[in-house]
Order: structure tokens, then sequence, then C-alpha cells
């Protein structure tokens, strides 16, 4: 089937979840974290993460603010930043205006121009994506943004990968999912998407039963892997 429908996972997708981390060490009130940033940055979306499928496993979920926020502070005290009240506060507020990757609204403009639906399908809560996108500007270039909160439980669960069928009304082989998290890329290939992993890193592939059809390094050719 063609694709009609393309749907980008948010954090790390879209919104370069490192940029809040280095900005702040680039304020200088921050020098604590000059060097170490990426590390910081890299510990806090790994439990951010981890804190997802560990909640959706045993059945206790949670905003994704609150993951968020828990999984900084392991970071910090990982860091050795655990008393840093100041950088604490500071990244949180930066979460909340994660820069796009630089292709992201020329790339959206043309699936939009192409006639495509397009979406955000995230384990953001609605206002944290709301806050993204308008800080953004790619709102008029997104139909909807759908949260896991309208299912209370994160990806991979299949019925978080059901709200894009169910908002669109489309067969799930007519919607392209892209995601820059392996694992979900996969998740959305094993409840039936068609898959783009994008790999800016170079990370090997997860092990895991199902594999993304497509891996890219970036977001721009995405139109053309629409079928435009
Ligand atoms: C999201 C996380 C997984 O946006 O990046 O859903």
């Amino acid at each position: 089937m063609p694709i009609t429908t393309c749907v980008f996972d948010a954090y790390g997708t879209l919104f370069d979840v490192a940029a809040a981390a280095r900005q702040a060490a680039s304020e200088p009130a921050f020098v604590a974290i000059k060097d170490t940033w990426p590390q910081l940055a890299e510990h806090w979306r790994l439990k951010q993460l981890q804190y997802t499928w560990l909640r959706a496993i045993s059945d206790a979920h949670t905003d994704f603010w609150t993951v968020t926020q828990d999984g900084l502070d392991w970071a910090l005290e990982k860091m050795g930043l655990g008393h840093d009240a100041a950088l604490r506060t500071r990244l949180l507020a930066l979460y909340w205006e994660l820069s796009a990757y630089d292709e992201v609204p020329a790339m959206l403009k043309a699936l939009k121009a192409g006639g495509m639906h397009t979406a955000i399908l995230s384990n953001g809560s609605p206002r944290m994506l709301e806050g993204a996108v308008s800080s953004a500007g790619i709102g008029d270039v997104l139909d909807v943004c759908l949260s896991v909160e309208s299912v209370g439980i994160f990806k991979p669960d299949t019925r978080v990968y059901d709200l894009v069928t169910a908002h669109f009304g489309c067969p799930k082989d007519e919607v392209l999912f892209v995601s820059s998290n392996g694992w979900d890329a996969a998740g959305a290939s094993g409840h039936g998407f068609e898959t783009a992993w994008v790999n800016r890193a170079g990370e090997p592939m997860d092990r895991l039963p199902w594999k993304p059809q497509h891996v890219l390094s970036d977001l721009t050719t995405i139109p053309q892997l629409a079928g435009l």
C-alpha cells in the first residue's frame, strides 16, 4: 500500500534531547558541566527511558514529565551534582524548549505539500509536546500530537501504536513510522508499520525480534521514502 501517513517519535527524533545539557553547559553559571555535559545527557536519557520500560512492565504508569525528572535526578547524583538545585531547574526548563533538528521544518513542510498526514506519536505528555512543538515552530505542519497519556502506558506497548490507526482510520501498512530509538522503530515494525530508524550516532542495531525496514542518518530523505 502507498504511504499516506508519516508519524514521528518526538524526543531524539524531531527534538534534540542533548540540547538541554549542551545549552546549560555553555552558560557561565554552569561551568561545572562544561566538559562533562555529554555524559550527563547520556545518563539522563538512558535512565528516563529505563524508567518508562520499568513502569510499563510493572503496571506503575506515571507521566513522562515525572520520569524525565526522576532520570535527571539519578544522572545528577551519578555525576556528583545532586546538590546543584540551580542546574536541575535550568535543565528541566530547557527540556520544554528543545530545538528541533535543522532539517525538520523543511521535511515536514514537504510531506504536507505532498498531501501526507503527519503526526507525532510520543511518550511525552500533551503539555510537554505542545511546548516542544510551539518552541520549534512546527505546529502548522503537523496534523496531530498523539500522546501515550491517552492509553496510560509507555512505548513499545502495542496500545500506543494503535493510536495512529485509530486517529487516522488508515490501515497499518499505510503508515511510515520514524524514530531515532532503535527499540521504538523495532516495536513499530512488529506492530505492522513500515519503519525508518534514524541512526544519527551510528549505533549498532538493537537485537530484538523485529527490525526497521530503513536505516537513515538524518530525516532529509523521509519525503522520498514516503513516495513523494
Ligand atoms: C518519545 C520518546 C521515546 O518521544 O523519545 O516517545
